[in-house]
């Protein structure tokens, strides 16, 4: 492959990856304009490069840029990488300073680097063996601001990034109100933006809007990612399904409130533009002071919604998770969380991790209520000091005697919260988030400490640092339970997350080993920015079966498998009330990082046997389902989902129902991404008894076969090797 970024000419700049090309370019007057975001070109001639440029025809009612030859040149209609206000373009601007609403920034020089460039206090990706980042500084000088965009090619995983720097020139202070990382304006293809929306317990549910001449903007506000709208965000063709059409995938390596806006409308062109988001946002740069943005990740598909994901999936797996866990398979655990709430002490624990042991479970996770007066969640929290009434003997005979049987040991903390009635909070009230004058809000019971401040952050680390430390523990749950009230500074939210990634990352950067599963009231804070410091996160509390299979196929969008923590709870579910087989719960969770929830004392011998059978069979296929291609199948009859991994030669395909519809077969059983004639065996459950594999001919696995014979509430599993020759 050539370098992935091409000089072309003086002022021609080619980002390019296996399957896509972007090219940048100074305009006319200087703007930097965004010439090609797609398919890879192959550009010998950088006069071939004038075939990209737009036209610079304007009508009607709009603002001219006087400088150029083109009097008739419309900043409002071009197609731009970086964009602000006051001088003609009406569409959402990329930057905004207080007092200074007319902004006009123009090239000024370029460098291109090997690798990436980091940034201090926010996580990003790491670079492939071919990254290069091709920086452009901008400048206005009548602001007095320099701008620097730094974008970055990740040419095995189709992915680019890019950070914005903004730095004071000036003799004065500037207050930045707006400072997106990504901005660029695509041709308008016809698109729908899909969204992941939900709530607590219902995450990462799609939402498919059509764009038209209009602002469509995916936000949260809440200090967090949020479950209510991930930041993550396709926009594709409107034809697009999931093996076909057109597309881009926008995210963030960040876990604030963020802000994504489409604009659809003149010159027939989408702007995009994201970042942390404005509200709130007010950053002072004293002057020689800069701002650097969250990084945007980005990627282009022409094989549909699935090729996105797919191009996402490899990035996130050997660019965004800790180095220690690229592609390192994750533990089976079991949690126990809803096997026993806050209702143990350690001869309970024990016997659960007997029971695990006979599942073949590998850690032993122990969660909320094993410190303070924490019997709960009304109080204790933030006095993590080892409940011995519960773990009499204490924490370390306990982890030894889960040790002993064999298992890691793994344990919960919800370090950024404390409940008012602890011991910290009343040594410490001025640590929690508030306004002097106002009495602050309660969420779950609990405050929200200050990250924003030193001292705070420095009890965390030395805290769960120390815990490290002394026990023997492989495993962290970080959980994370509330949306942040009660803090009043512009820009408090970002320091904020400054002051997480500061904690996380002394804590977990010196401890590689320690796996730390993220998160926050389930999937509240799924985003690259926590990926960066642990490779799992807690999905959704909801372990309902059928709700997991719209959860997690709805994260599987922009998130691998390898990031999705899925576990086997009880039947009937604590949170739908809804019964539902062992088949059936172990098929929903075994394509993802695979876990057990629940007291297996309540087994019987049976089911112990059953489930441990089915925990040897995704060992064994463990590195395929968490680290293999992830194909969806487009819904083509209610009530079915369909799923496979595959790497090529060996494939695990699932197929669920949800609900059936009297007389309907449901569509076809397909097996995307797996080529050439194979053999199927279906595992486990109704109809695995079959003593001989299908014969699958050669070209039957895209197409399809009839579907396996499910009621409802029934899955089927089925091994899928490919013939060679
Ligand atoms: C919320 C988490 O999402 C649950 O898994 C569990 O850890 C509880 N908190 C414990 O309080």
């Amino acid at each position: 492959m050539p370098p992935s970024i091409q000089h072309l000419s003086p002022d021609v700049f080619h980002l390019q990856t296996r399957n896509s090309s972007i090219v940048v370019s100074p305009g006319e007057a200087g703007h930097l304009e965004l010439l090609w975001f797609g398919d890879r070109l192959h550009l010998a001639d950088p006069n071939q490069v004038a075939a990209l440029r737009p036209d610079p025809a304007t009508s009607g009612a709009t603002v001219t840029y006087g400088r150029t030859r083109d009097s008739l040149m419309s900043l409002h209609q071009q197609p731009l990488a970086f964009a602000t206000h006051g001088k003609g373009d009406f569409r959402e601007p990329a930057l905004g300073v207080v007092g200074q609403r007319v902004l006009d920034f123009t090239f000024r020089h370029h460098r291109i680097v090997d690798g990436v460039v980091a940034a201090d206090g926010l996580p990003g990706a790491d670079a492939e063996p071919e990254s290069q980042t091709l920086e452009i500084t901008l400048a206005d000088d009548v602001a007095g601001l320099e701008v620097v965009l730094r974008w970055t090619t990740f040419p095995h995983s189709d992915v680019f990034s890019r950070r914005t720097e903004i730095r004071n020139t000036g003799n004065g202070t500037v207050t930045l109100d707006r400072a997106a990382s990504l901005l660029l304006d695509l041709p308008d293809a016809g698109f729908d933006v899909i969204t992941l929306d939900g709530w607590w317990a219902n995450e990462a549910r799609p939402t498919r809007t059509r764009l038209g001449h209009q602002r469509i903007t995916n936000a949260s506000v809440t200090g967090s990612s949020s479950s209510e709208h991930n930041p993550g965000v396709l926009l594709v063709e409107h034809t697009a399904t999931e093996t076909s059409g057109r597309g881009y995938g926008f995210n963030l390596v960040y876990s604030g409130s963020h802000a994504t806006t489409f604009e659809g409308g003149r010159g027939n062109l989408v702007r995009v533009a994201g970042g942390i988001n404005p509200e709130g946002f007010g950053w002072e740069l004293a002057p020689g002071e800069s701002f650097i943005t969250p990084e945007a990740v980005m990627t282009y598909s022409s094989e549909g919604i699935g090729g996105i994901s797919r191009n996402f999936h490899r990035f996130i797996d050997d660019c965004i998770v800790p180095a220690h866990w690229r592609r390192r398979p994750r533990p089976v655990v079991l949690n126990n969380w809803e096997g026993t709430y806050f209702d143990f002490d350690a001869p309970t624990i024990l016997e659960i991790a007997e029971r695990a042991v006979e599942l073949g479970v590998e850690t032993f996770v122990l969660d909320d209520g094993w410190f303070g007066a924490r019997d709960d969640d009304l109080r204790g929290l933030g006095d993590w000091v080892v409940n011995t009434t519960k773990l009499e003997g204490g924490l370390g005979a306990l982890i030894d005697g889960v040790r002993a049987l064999g298992l890691d040991f793994g344990l919960w903390f919800e370090p950024e919260s404390i409940n008012p009635d602890s011991e910290l909070y009343r040594a410490h009230p001025e640590w929690a988030i508030h306004q002097p004058s106002r009495t602050p809000s309660e969420g779950r019971h609990q405050y929200l400490l200050d990250l924003t401040r030193s001292d705070v952050r420095d009890h965390l680390v030395t805290t769960v640092g120390g815990f490290l430390d002394e026990y023997p523990i492989s495993f962290v749950k970080w959980d994370m339970n509330r949306l942040i009230s009660d803090a009043a500074p512009d820009g408090f939210h970002h320091r904020y997350i400054l002051g997480l990634y500061d904690v996380l990352g002394r804590i977990f950067g010196p401890r590689p080993e320690v796996l730390l599963e993220n998160c926050s009231s389930g999937g509240n804070r799924f985003d690259l920015g926590v990926l960066s410091f642990g490779p799992q996160i807690w999905t959704s509390d909801c372990t309902d079966p059928v709700e997991r299979l719209a959860i997690q196929e709805g994260i599987s969008l922009l998130y691998p498998a390898s990031t999705i923590s899925a576990h086997v709870s009880a039947s009937p579910n604590h949170q739908t009330g809804r019964a539902s087989s062992l088949d059936y719960r172990f098929a929903v969770s075994a394509p993802y990082v695979f876990g057990v929830e629940l007291d297996p004392r309540t087994m019987p011998a049976a089911e112990i046997t059953a489930l441990g059978e089915r925990i040897t069979w995704y060992k064994q296929r463990r590195a395929l389902l968490q680290f293999g291609e992830h194909h969806r199948v487009e819904k083509r009859g209610d009530g079915r989902i369909q799923l496979t991994a595959t790497d090529g030669e060996r494939a695990v395909s699932a197929y669920y129902t949800t609900h059936i519809r009297p007389g309907s077969h449901g569509p076809v059983w397909q097996v995307p991404g797996l080529d050439g004639a194979a053999t199927a065996r279906r595992v486990f459950g109704e109809g695995a008894a079959e003593p001989t594999a299908l014969h699958l001919p050669d070209g039957v696995l895209g197409q399809g076969v009839a579907p396996p014979t499910l009621g409802e509430g029934e899955a089927a599993l089925f091994d899928v090797t490919r013939i060679s020759g």
